[in-house]
């Protein structure tokens, strides 16, 4: 056969993906390391606290025999450690209701291919957590950006009501959510909750922040509100609640049968996820507490340092999360990643600077975001504390200084 000459460039896929600052700023943070300045990377959410003891435990006694395929679904006693943790949470599921996944950013995948067809509308609360609109990209679907309620709140049900059209097929909430920390609470899930089955849509509800709430208990899951088995489509995560999250493991869960078997024939596709990784949480999902709690405690202690440092900044707006580990400020300057360039370029005090996460990429909604940033709390309050102030100083010496 004659040779067909093509243009050997990446598939028009790839292209689509929205670029990223992070990506553009990487550069220039390793730059800053190269002449010697210690960067304080806010930028991520990495955790710097130790996972649970029964974690490394059960690390350290893995055996040659797990170095086999899991099951597509997942190991059975890893699948009944999830289904223990769930009813911690009022969620009652059967094993097939459940799917353990390479983290959440699998499930998130999979949940997204199991419900939704390419060129279908997915409403989506912004600011979101960046990723989502990579993933709709590569999934072929279009992002519908979803106004939030006042200071970051959930939205309210007749805003969603007046976005949907014929091609929604789903919404994507997080809660607690990364960025911004809001928690939808039982009565804001029943809310959207019946926007989705009035219209037919699926609420596909990203909970990996699940237990960290700063004011009463764990946020409530979708799949605990009646009448949503249809429609609820859970994606979690032990990564963040753990400290693990190079473990790689998180979960799908929804009860919609049709929804979860389509789901584990694309999970066939991939095998399986690692048995190691999948056993070594069994022990922490099944008695969580009192891990989890020490958790939250460091966190709060960390978002009210944050907070109380970037108080003592004039100009600056923060805003309280209610849950998760971030915190969004508005900064007095004329581009937010303008800013976290200079930061990296020009600032450095005692030889340490700061690299903060620009907005922009978290909004679908061009143009929105530019002066935020989102600023990840972990590391300890007094390193925290440090870095918001490098923050400030960088402020007062960078030339986009404007007002919010
Ligand atoms: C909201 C949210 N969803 C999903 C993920 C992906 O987590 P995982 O490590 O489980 O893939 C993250 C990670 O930061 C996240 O913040």
């Amino acid at each position: 056969m004659a040779k067909v000459s093509r243009d050997m460039t990446p598939s028009a896929r790839a292209g689509s993906l929205p670029a990223s600052p992070i990506r553009r700023l990487a550069p220039l943070a390793d730059a800053a390391k190269e002449r010697g300045i210690h960067v304080h990377q806010l930028n991520i959410g990495q955790p710097d606290l130790a996972p649970p003891e029964s974690i490394t435990h059960l690390l350290e006694r893995a055996s040659s025999e797990e170095l086999v395929y899991a099951p597509a679904r997942g190991a059975s006693d890893a699948v009944s450690a999830w289904q223990i943790y769930f009813s911690h949470h009022s969620v009652d599921l059967e094993r097939e209701d459940l799917l353990i996944t390479a983290g959440a950013s699998e499930a998130l995948l999979l949940a997204l291919m199991a419900t939704c067809d390419h060129g279908d509308d997915v409403l989506m609360p912004e600011p979101f957590y960046a990723p989502y609109k990579g993933l709709l990209a590569m999934t072929g679907l279009n992002a519908i950006p979803v106004p939030s309620g006042p200071d970051f709140g959930p939205p309210d049900a007749d805003t969603v009501r007046q976005l949907v059209t014929p091609n929604t097929r789903a919404m994507l909430i997080c809660s607690p959510s990364n960025p911004t920390g809001t928690v939808y609470g039982q009565n804001d899930l029943e809310k959207v909750g019946a926007v989705a089955v009035e219209h037919d849509f699926f609420l596909l509800s990203d909970e990996t922040y699940r237990e960290i709430v700063f004011d009463g208990p764990a946020a409530p899951s979708a799949l605990a509100i009646p009448g949503l088995d249809d429609n609820a489509v859970v994606i979690d995560s032990v990564s963040k609640r753990f400290n693990v999250c190079g473990l790689r493991i998180g979960c799908l869960a929804s009860r919609n049968r049709a929804v979860m078997d389509a789901a584990l024939e694309l999970a066939e596709l991939r095998l399986a996820v690692p048995m190691i990784d999948q056993r070594a949480v069994v022990s922490a999902l099944t008695s969580p507490r009192p891990y989890v709690d020490t958790v939250v405690e460091a966190y709060r202690e960390r978002k009210d340092a944050v907070l109380s440092a970037l108080g003592n900044i004039p100009g600056v707006v923060a805003h309280p999360p209610g849950g998760a580990f971030y915190v969004v400020a508005e900064l007095p300057v004329d581009d937010a990643e303008s800013f976290a360039a200079f930061l990296l370029s020009d600032v450095a005090v005692n030889d340490e600077t700061v690299m903060l996460t620009p907005m922009s990429d978290f909004y679908a909604t061009p143009g929105r975001g530019k002066q935020e940033v989102r600023i990840a709390c972990v590391f300890d309050s007094e390193t925290l504390t440090r870095a918001i102030r490098i923050v400030g100083e960088g402020l007062e010496t960078y030339p986009g200084r404007t007002t919010i």
